[in-house]
């Protein structure tokens, strides 16, 4: 299934908007996340922080938690909003390669939202792991 240029713009988007809920008191570094399931439906998620650091969430994985918690399993595309436009850490590609290994990754700096890098997740992740025992 392809991703419009339409559903990209309002992925990247969403993104930057949901990204002003961050809640990134310690790091100060906000990140906000939109995920597109299968159907069309989006997903926003933050990161959010804790005094206890270990304990902070990305906004990847907060999108993708909404996302399926909602009763969503199957994505085309996630946007992440950063300065810098950063790409997603190891955990959070993980994450999403559970249910999207080849998820198309949108990455713009808010600053500049004309200019929006694409990559995938298998480009990001080679060698996911994958539970050997799996049901197909
Ligand atoms: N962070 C994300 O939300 N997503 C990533 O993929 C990398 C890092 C957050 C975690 C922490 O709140 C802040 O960015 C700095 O690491």
């Amino acid at each position: 299934m392809t991703v419009s240029e339409s559903q990209k713009k309002e992925l990247v988007r969403r993104a930057c908007e949901i990204r002003k809920n961050a809640y990134a008191t310690y790091s100060k570094f906000p990140v906000g996340a939109s995920l597109l399931t299968e159907d069309g439906t989006f997903f926003d998620g933050v990161n959010v922080e804790n005094a206890s650091f270990g304990l902070t969430t990305c906004g990847e994985r907060s999108a993708i938690f909404a996302a399926v918690s909602a009763g969503y399993q199957k994505f085309q595309a996630v946007a992440v909003a950063t300065d810098g436009a950063a790409s997603p850490c190891g955990a959070c590609r993980q994450v999403l390669t559970e249910f999207a290994p080849d998820l198309l990754v949108l990455l713009v700096d808010p600053a500049k939202p004309d200019d929006v890098a694409e990559t995938t997740l298998d480009k990001l992740l080679p060698g996911r792991f994958v539970f050997p025992h799996k049901d197909k």
